[in-house]
């Protein structure tokens, strides 16, 4: 098992067998959870009911909500900073200053959303309790990726030459950031669909052998298992973005007609939050009525996967 200090922080050093088993024990929680056999774990070198500190620098229903969940389900007590209002922030203390001083608390671990501002690998070598990000920047969404894909697991039971398809926002998404290190290491194929001004990024640019690039929809969508629909991310865009939204709609914008081109045994999926009508369409609840829709199901899976991470990093198995 490779070494992180029970941290996770990227995807980078994760094995084949270590994402595959996780993913196994969380479909494994859930099919429990759902059969009410659920038990609370025990922390045997701890002696005290662990704490999360929940730290929220940017913002999140999914995420923090899911982590707060699988936090009181696995016997740890989440405490939350959910942004700046009603913290030292709003007089001026900076983020890293906020976070050492919460380590001085001794939590058991910290779960962390932020901005670029901070830099987690950094942080994992300042304080002493483990980190799990919750979205860091543009820089990844590790959690976000293993919840998508065991949504996918738990479908195909592999991820092997799965072909999954993003189509809008590649350039700002933290979520392809993370899905990219991932496909590499459960051997899955990635295609991008987006405008060209949505496409080139460092992580894009670092792997584009390996991705297969659309610039229609039309012949994206027969090509993927998956069509993961992406965010249009406004507040990262800076003033040199500049596209006519009813274009971008009419080329990239998931409804009933694209949507028609998707094979009857392919997925979609959001990481959310979705923009219903600029992304995807849900005219007539057309979307959430279609079996082939995942989108409700990778919320009800990131409780799992979360719970199974935060004891994994509580016990220092991660
Ligand atoms: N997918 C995701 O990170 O959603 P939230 O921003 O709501 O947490």
């Amino acid at each position: 098992m490779p070494l992180r200090n029970s941290s996770l922080i990227t995807l980078q050093n994760f094995s084949k067998s270590f994402v595959e088993n996780l993913f196994s024990e969380a479909l494994l929680l859930k099919q429990k959870y759902k059969n009410n056999q659920c038990d609370l774990p025990k922390y045997s070198q701890i002696s005290h009911q662990p704490i999360a500190a929940l730290l929220f620098f940017e913002a999140s229903t999914r995420t923090r909500f899911s982590f707060e969940i699988a936090c009181i389900r696995a016997g740890i007590k989440p405490i939350v900073l959910d942004g700046v209002l009603g913290t030292s922030l709003e007089k001026g203390e900076s983020v890293l200053d906020t976070i050492l001083n919460i380590q001085a608390m001794n939590p058991d671990l910290f779960i962390i959303r932020c901005g670029e501002n901070l830099n987690l690998l950094e942080l994992q070598q300042q304080i002493k309790s483990p980190i799990i990000n919750a979205g860091w920047g543009t820089f990844g969404h590790p959690t976000q990726a293993l919840l998508d894909a065991c949504t996918l697991f738990e479908e195909w039971k592999t991820l092997e030459n799965k072909k999954i398809l993003f189509v809008g926002d590649v350039k700002h998404s933290r979520v392809v950031a993370s899905h990219i290190q991932l496909a590499q290491i459960l051997g899955a194929q990635i295609g991008f669909c987006a405008p060209s001004d949505f496409l080139s990024s460092p992580v894009t640019q670092n792997n584009q052998n390996d991705i297969e690039i659309f610039e229609k929809l039309e012949k994206a969508l027969p090509w993927a298992d998956a069509v993961v629909a992406l965010r249009l991310q406004k507040e990262r865009h800076d003033s040199s973005q500049i596209f006519i939204l009813e274009d971008y709609i009419e080329s990239y914008c998931l409804n009933q007609q694209k949507l028609n081109l998707l094979s009857s045994n392919s997925f979609i999926l959001h990481p959310g939050p979705v923009n219903y009508g600029i992304e995807i369409d849900n005219t007539n609840n057309h979307l959430h009525t279609d079996s082939r829709c995942k989108i409700f199901n990778q919320v009800e899976n990131s409780v799992f996967i979360r719970q199974i991470l935060v004891e994994r990093s509580i016990k220092g198995v991660l």
